[in-house]
């Protein structure tokens, strides 16, 4: 008895040897096996490599394709690479806080938090990926721009800019060539703006006589191009979110936490001066406060984005100085949720529409939705601008990136 017991301990403990054995073995063939897994997946995730150099995105994006077709689990969510829209990113230097593009198309200038303005000459963004696209930086006097935007002071471009920290108003001369300094740009003048609240907007064109700063309090001032105040205007609004412009400078309007917006008309003198603004319309049937109004080409139609999801086109072709009020040519409802960005096409042909989430094209038309896109792996959109050919819609954000996307009515 003793002696089959011996002989059953002896047998289990082989067996125990050689299935621990066994499984030894076998991990060490498991080994290289699930390291091959984790590489591919990692290669499946491309959503926002840090190094985002335009050809990297393109090849990953067809990589990604790649292993999306062939793979019948992956039903993850598109990303923005993959959006047939999507043309390109490039390194914008900087967080992009406002994007502005110059009235000849040839800069794309944008400020952030590196006491500068950054200018990218257009052409050479949209060019090869082979070159990196050519840029200089504005230095600012030991600031922040909060917002910037281009005019011209009749003979020559002009970029100005609001100072964050030290409240300014300043106003650059953008040259063709370099100075016997080295600099392509000078600056002109620089003036106080004696407004307590944040600068939420600043705007002005190459065909305006003046230029206009909204704070946050909803205080408008007016400036002459020689950077003289004009005009204060406080439109007695409890919050403004920001303040646009007609193309030629004769009307502008402002979004404000009231569910109206106010419509003012720049008067000039009989040399071409500015003279006064005086508000002239309004538009209503707003349920909530307004996010954002851009104007047509023309200036004689504007679109409005309100908290109540609503996107309203207006016509100001209409005789206001008999009263009669805009006339409101559609009105249609997000599906997107709140629109905190929108602006019209120079061609007058879409509306791109963005927040947070979501960036969609609009039929200017009607107010059809077009396409969309839904923003993954950006991290907060501050500002959007159209190329002025109304091929690409370029949009930045905190993540230092700028995202070219195509016109929907214009991808061939
Ligand atoms: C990819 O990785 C990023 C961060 O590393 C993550 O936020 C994102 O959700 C991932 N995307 C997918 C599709 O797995
Ligand atoms: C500019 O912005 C950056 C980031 O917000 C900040 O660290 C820096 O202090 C700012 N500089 C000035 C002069 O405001
Ligand atoms: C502007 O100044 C405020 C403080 O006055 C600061 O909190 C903010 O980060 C500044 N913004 C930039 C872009 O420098
Ligand atoms: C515009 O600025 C340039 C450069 O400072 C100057 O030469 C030119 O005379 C200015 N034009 C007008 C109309 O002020
Ligand atoms: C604007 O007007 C309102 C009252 O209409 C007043 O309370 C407010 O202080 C004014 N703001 C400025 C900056 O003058
Ligand atoms: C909106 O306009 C576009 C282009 O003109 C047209 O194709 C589309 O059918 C229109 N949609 C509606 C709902 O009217």
């Amino acid at each position: 008895m003793l002696e089959i017991k011996g002989n059953e301990t002896y047998i289990g403990v082989s067996i125990f040897v050689f299935v621990v054995t066994l499984l030894l073995i076998s991990k060490l063939f498991k080994k290289p096996n699930k390291s091959n897994k984790s590489s591919s997946s990692s290669t499946k995730n491309i959503t926002n490599s840090k190094d985002s150099n335009t050809e990297e995105i393109k090849e990953e994006r067809e990589k990604k394709k790649a292993t999306t077709d062939g793979n019948a689990e992956a039903n993850s969510k598109p990303t923005i690479q993959q959006h047939k829209l999507f043309f390109k990113s490039l390194r914008a230097g900087d967080v992009v806080n406002s994007l502005k593009l110059s009235p000849d198309g040839k800069y794309l200038s944008l400020c952030g938090s590196e006491r500068s303005v950054k200018m990218f000459i257009y052409e050479t963004m949209i060019g090869s990926n082979k070159t990196p696209p050519q840029s200089f930086s504005l230095q600012l006097p030991f600031d922040n721009a909060t917002c910037i935007s281009w005019g011209s002071n009749g003979s020559q471009l002009v970029l100005y800019a609001v100072l964050n920290e030290s409240k300014k108003l300043i106003a650059f001369n953008v040259l063709d060539q370099k100075n016997s300094q080295g600099k392509s740009y000078e600056q002109l003048w620089s003036v106080p703006l004696e407004q307590k609240s944040e600068i939420k907007s600043i705007c002005s064109s190459d065909k305006s006589p003046y230029i206009l700063t909204c704070g946050e309090d909803t205080v408008v001032k007016i400036w002459s191009l020689k950077g003289q105040l004009v005009q204060t205007i406080n439109t007695s609004q409890i919050k403004a979110y920001m303040a646009s412009m007609s193309p030629d400078g004769r009307f502008f309007s402002l979004a404000t936490f009231s569910s109206e917006v106010k419509v003012f008309e720049a008067l000039k003198k009989k040399d071409g001066q500015i003279d006064q603004c005086k508000r002239v319309m309004s538009l209503s049937g707003f349920k909530m406060s307004i996010h954002s109004v851009s104007f047509n080409s023309d200036g004689l139609k504007i679109v409005t984005s309100s908290k109540d999801q609503s996107i309203k086109l207006y016509s100001l072709n209409v005789k206001y100085s008999l009263d009669v009020d805009p006339e409101l040519l559609y009105s249609v409802t997000s599906n997107f949720g709140v629109i905190d960005m929108i602006s019209v096409s120079p061609d007058d042909q879409v509306i791109a529409a963005a927040n947070q989430k979501y960036l969609c094209f609009m039929e200017f038309s009607n107010g059809s939705v077009i396409d969309s896109i839904e923003l993954i792996g950006i991290n907060k959109i501050n500002s959007m601008v159209w190329s002025k050919d109304s091929q690409y819609l370029i949009a930045g954000g905190d993540d230092k990136q700028l995202y070219f996307f195509n016109n929907p009515k214009k991808l061939k």
